[in-house]
């Protein structure tokens, strides 16, 4: 067998930073915020001297970048993420060009059903940003997809969420972006965050016609774009986009080849709040509530139930940075701000001795890490998770820095305040795993 040598300086590292314009096409039914473009993973596969049989990770997956183009490429890929709506979308992207055809004769049939019994008037947590007729139209179609696609009345567990099929997550992915229209009053600058109606004549108004339109249109748009998309060489069957959460999931050891992969931000960012209304679609399959998914987050906002002590295993920079953060003299910086961050690093530090595990020997790890400030301290992250992927046997062979000046850090406030930087350095860092 020929051997194949691998070198950092060989692997081709574009910038990670999705723009825009990049998010056209099939990606616009969802434009996500904390994605990296797909010319950025391209890049590092084609270049990583992989074989055909290699095994590629994504374990915070997303919106499924990395598990596409790894696909597309004909690797077999995986990808991990905690939140049901994030899988239901990635999976949707690997719906093969085939399928264009069945998408909008499908949708058709899924409207012109009779009504169903759906969730009662009052319960659904739709109503939280549509007024009950039109919550209950957007019930309608949810529980006809649900029905002739998964079969199921629910609650799923999260591995059924990792089985549904590319036609159900489509289907779903247009009620997504439909509802996403409808209800962008609620919605602000900040792409993580969605206003609550304070009141029954702020919520959504749109009679089911209406609501019924907007699902079509989708779906119709969507059929478009794929059936478009057609040239380009299909998906490798080979892949497997499932709910898990990386601080508990079991993962085969010594299996994967190439895990490339964006962490959670450590910018204090509530990721279930930038898919509330999906959450509150996918609500009768999901397997548990919305504050536990919120809570298990890595980067939650929410106080950890467990009490968590600082460790020296975490490195030296991340160190210094807590008691910096514990040692501030601004509210609650020793209190919420302290075991927030604990928080953050505990599941980020075994979530790294998850991921090294499954790596075999010589295998690599390619991390978008994005550093931030808490008030005026500078939360190094780059270095921070260098240190701690080095404790789990993760050398690191390369790092390319870029300075980008739309952040999430920037959707905080508080730059402004403090004076600092407001262009944080986003850090492609690339490691091996000891042979
Ligand atoms: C920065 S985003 C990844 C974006 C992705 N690279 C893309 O191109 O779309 C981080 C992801 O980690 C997920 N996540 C957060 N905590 C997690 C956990 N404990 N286990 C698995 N996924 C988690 C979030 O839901 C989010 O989708």
């Amino acid at each position: 067998m020929e051997l194949k040598i691998f070198q950092f300086s060989k692997l081709q590292i574009s910038s990670p930073k999705r723009d825009k314009g990049l998010q056209t096409g099939w990606e616009s039914f969802f434009p996500y915020y904390a994605g990296y473009p797909e010319i950025f993973v391209k890049g590092l596969l084609e270049s990583a001297n992989l074989s055909p049989t290699s095994i590629i990770l994504d374990p915070w997956n997303g919106s499924g970048t990395t598990t596409f183009v790894a696909s597309r490429l004909g690797y077999e890929a995986v990808g991990l993420d905690i939140n049901p709506v994030m899988v239901v979308i990635a999976r949707a992207r690997m719906l093969p060009c085939s399928e264009a055809d069945s998408l909008l004769p499908l949708a058709l049939a899924l409207v012109g059903q009779g009504p169903r019994p759906t969730i009662e008037a009052g319960a659904d947590p739709l109503e939280e940003w549509f007024a009950p007729q039109t919550a209950t139209a957007i019930r309608q179609i949810e529980t006809a997809i649900r029905e002739s696609t998964i079969g199921g009345i629910a609650p799923l567990d999260g591995a059924t969420i990792g089985r549904i099929s590319g036609l159900a997550a489509t289907l779903y992915l247009g009620l997504f972006a439909a509802c996403r229209s409808l209800s962008r009053v609620h919605r602000s600058t900040n792409p993580t965050w969605m206003r609550k109606p304070k009141s029954e004549e702020q919520k959504t108004t749109v009679p089911p016609v209406g609501v019924v339109a907007a699902f079509i249109d989708n779906v119709r748009a969507m059929a478009n774009e794929l059936a478009a998309s057609e040239k380009t060489p299909g998906i490798a069957p080979r892949w497997a986009i499932e709910v898990a959460d990386t601080t508990s999931a079991s993962l085969k050891p010594d299996s994967v080849d190439l895990v490339v992969t964006s962490p959670p931000y450590c910018t204090r960012i509530d990721y279930t709040a930038a898919t509330r209304v999906e959450l509150a679609i996918l609500a009768p399959i999901l397997p548990e509530a919305r504050e536990d998914l919120s809570r298990n987050m890595i980067g939650s906002i929410r106080v950890p139930v467990k009490k968590i002590a600082q460790s020296a295993d975490w490195g030296e920079t991340c160190n210094r940075f807590l008691d910096r953060v514990r040692q501030h003299d601004s509210k609650a910086s020793s209190t919420y701000y302290y075991s927030t961050h604990l928080d953050y690093f505990d599941k980020i530090d075994s979530s790294f001795g998850r991921i090294s595990s499954t790596l075999r020997p010589g295998g690599i790890v390619c991390l978008v890490v994005q550093d931030s400030y808490y008030k005026d301290v500078h939360n190094d992250l780059p270095t921070i998770v260098t240190e701690m992927c080095g404790r789990h046997g993760l050398r690191l062979g390369r790092r390319d820095d870029f300075r980008f000046s739309r952040s999430m850090a920037r959707v905080n406030r508080h730059t402004k305040i403090y004076g600092r930087p407001s262009v944080p350095t986003e850090a492609v860092l690339c490691f091996e795993k000891a042979a």
